[in-house]
């Protein structure tokens, strides 16, 4: 009878289709990533330094975990079994030999690689070689791997990205995986089983609002990011692309305004600038721990535009505990006087403390009008706390 019953549970059991390791993002990955500064000059060597610099900066105590090695790390060929091969000029200790040294840091390994035939800096692509590379990958140590799109000919973006899922794993360690698929399929639509993180728009510039062939300043990235809200949680979130905070493209209010929205959006966090040489103001933008709560806070929901004036937008995000975040953005080019009657932000019940975050000032309560200058292309960010 035992047999019996055991042979039908296993007839009867459902076909169970590969998944992606759960529990691996529960709030947006925070790291560091070198494509934004360094695109591929990169080497062992610069890796490690950022490593010591993202720790003696005091970022990685901030939450900057994931140090992730874009395109460029490869050599221009496979070796004779199509196994991946590093640079060996410039990564001549290995891809393990680093994933160790990054472990031994307190980091996660990230690594780059592309769902096409080659990446779009034309090293060797992982079509045809999923379940092989994914094996690499595991052996090395990965925790994260970035998933481009250059170069995917026909290919369908579902099946191409379900395919490498399945590939991780059938390789066994658990890895973050971020599809960098640039939003041309509306990955938000489909991908939530496949990947832990996905793209949503083509490249970041170094700018607030300019435009490039396949890149834009994040002026237009953020304009394209309203909306999806309601496709990003935990374990699952919308990319807007990797951080420019700190990169000689911005002002000051710029890198602070980003910072402050992509964590309103639930964005992941992945500074993209040369943490060995930034500047103290760059530095605090990165590591305000209040700001980067607002961003990781536990109840995963991603931010909204509540409204849209010229010069004068409002983003809101629900907290834990009935608490928000709400940011005022001036987008224009002059200085506004913000003005708010907090009656007039709909989402909000009864009275809250509030707490102007990059003044680190708390300002009484919801019951009084609030009023601040707010420089061109700046922010006031403000957390706020139900009083019952
Ligand atoms: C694409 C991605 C970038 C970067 C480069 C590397 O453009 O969107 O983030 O990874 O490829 O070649």
């Amino acid at each position: 009878m035992k047999k019996l019953i055991a042979f039908l549970a296993l007839a009867l059991a459902p076909v169970l289709p590969a998944q992606k390791f759960e529990g691996l993002a529960p709030t947006p990955p925070m790291g560091w990533n070198s494509w934004n500064t360094f695109q591929g000059k990169i080497s062992e060597t610069l890796i490690k330094e950022m490593a010591d610099a993202l720790i003696s900066s005091g970022m990685q105590a901030a939450g900057y975990r994931y140090l992730v090695v874009d395109d460029g790390w490869e050599a221009p060929e496979r070796d004779s079994q199509g196994n991946l091969v590093p640079d060996p000029a410039r990564f001549p200790s290995g891809m393990k030999a680093l994933g160790d040294y990054l472990h031994s840091r307190g980091f996660k390994f990230g690594i780059h690689n592309c769902a096409g035939t080659k990446t779009c800096a034309g090293l060797p692509g992982g079509r045809g070689h999923e379940f092989q590379d994914a094996r690499s990958y595991a052996s090395w140590g990965v925790d994260f791997l970035k998933y481009d799109w250059c170069n995917h000919g026909t290919a369908d973006s579902q099946e191409t990205y379900n395919t490498m899922r399945d590939a991780i794993r059938a390789a066994g360690r658990p890895i973050v995986f971020s599809l960098c698929e640039w939003g041309d399929t509306k990955p938000w639509t489909w991908a939530k089983d496949t990947g832990h993180l996905w793209r949503t728009t083509g490249d970041i510039m170094d700018c607030y609002d300019c435009q490039g062939a396949y890149s834009l300043g994040w002026k237009f990235i953020l304009e394209s990011q309203a909306g999806l809200e309601q496709y990003a949680g935990p374990d699952h979130w919308n990319d807007p692309d990797m951080l420019e905070v700190g990169n000689p493209g911005l002002t000051l209010a710029e890198s602070r305004a980003h910072f402050t929205l992509w964590s309103l959006l639930a964005a992941p966090l992945m500074a993209g600038n040369d943490a060995r040489k930034m500047s103290e103001d760059t530095r605090q933008i990165l590591t305000n721990r209040e700001v980067i709560a607002i961003n990781q806070d536990p109840l995963g929901k991603q931010g909204y535009r509540f409204m849209k004036h010229p010069g004068k937008q409002i983003w809101a995000k629900e907290l834990a505990h009935g608490e928000w975040a709400v940011c005022f953005f001036n987008d224009g080019d002059a200085p506004v006087q913000l003005r708010i009657d907090w009656a007039n932000l709909t989402f909000l019940k009864g009275t809250y403390r509030i707490r102007d975050i990059w003044q680190k000032k708390d300002l009484g309560q919801t019951t009084a009008g609030f009023e601040a200058p707010v420089a061109s292309h700046d922010v006031v960010l403000v957390r706020l706390r139900p009083t019952s």
